[in-house]
């Protein structure tokens, strides 16, 4: 599975990158807002520092606006992925831009039905958004879950790519079901690594050693 991270700090992802932890970046504009950059310079500086995919999402609500706007957040680097609402419009956009040769992500995809139609328009990636319907009682895993059913059936090869995850359990099951892509904020993706039986092993261990007298340098 790869692993995305879901933020516009260009400091989170260096960090993350270096560990070897970043196959791609996802953006939005709430992302955006958090991070207090402009668009183009964060986007531009994160697509030069990640080789994968780096989704940058377009604001406009009909089809010929997110296109237009996709197409200049596409000339940024060739490693830009546009995402596009999943609306009419936003499919429209999607065809259009993936006819071009540009990376697609669509995003806010609630039912396995709006999967369906993106991977039908050429979508690139599909963002099922887990922490979202888990917010509203149901449970987000159960579409990935599905998604990954029916593109199966198919062959469709348009990616999974789970967003809006919350948790290392959302990761776990990301990874058990089959996403091709999960994306998730640094503090998740750091928290993968962490388990007290590692940090209460690491404690006994490193209290032996002491009483050993010894040194490795
Ligand atoms: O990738 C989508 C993500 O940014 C949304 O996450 O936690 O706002 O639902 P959240």
């Amino acid at each position: 599975m790869k692993f995305f991270v879901d933020t516009a700090d260009v400091d989170a992802i260096r960090e993350l990158a270096e560990l070897g932890m970043v196959d791609g970046v996802t953006t939005n504009p709430s992302l955006i807002l958090k991070s207090g950059r402009d668009i183009l310079e964060a986007t531009r500086e994160i697509a030069e520092l990640i080789p994968g995919p780096v989704s940058a999402e377009v604001v406009g609500t009909s089809a010929d606006a997110m296109i237009a706007e996709g197409r200049k957040l596409a000339k940024i680097a060739s490693n830009i992925t546009v995402k596009v609402p999943l609306t009419w419009d936003g499919l429209k956009a999607c065809r259009i831009l993936s006819g071009e040769g540009t990376m697609v992500n669509v995003t806010l995809c609630f039912s396995a039905n709006q999967a369906l139609v993106a991977a039908k328009a050429g979508a690139t990636f599909i963002s099922p958004f887990i922490g979202r319907l888990d917010d509203i009682n149901l449970d987000g895993m159960d579409l990935i879950r599905d998604i990954r059913e029916i593109y199966d059936n198919y062959n469709f090869e348009t990616q999974i790519l789970a967003a809006s995850i919350r948790t290392v359990n959302h990761v776990t099951q990301c990874a058990l079901t089959g996403a091709d892509v999960m994306t998730a904020p640094p503090n998740v993706i750091k928290a993968l690594a962490l388990h007290p039986l590692t940090d209460k092993g690491l404690e006994q261990f490193m209290q032996d050693w002491a009483k050993t007298g010894q040194k490795i340098l």
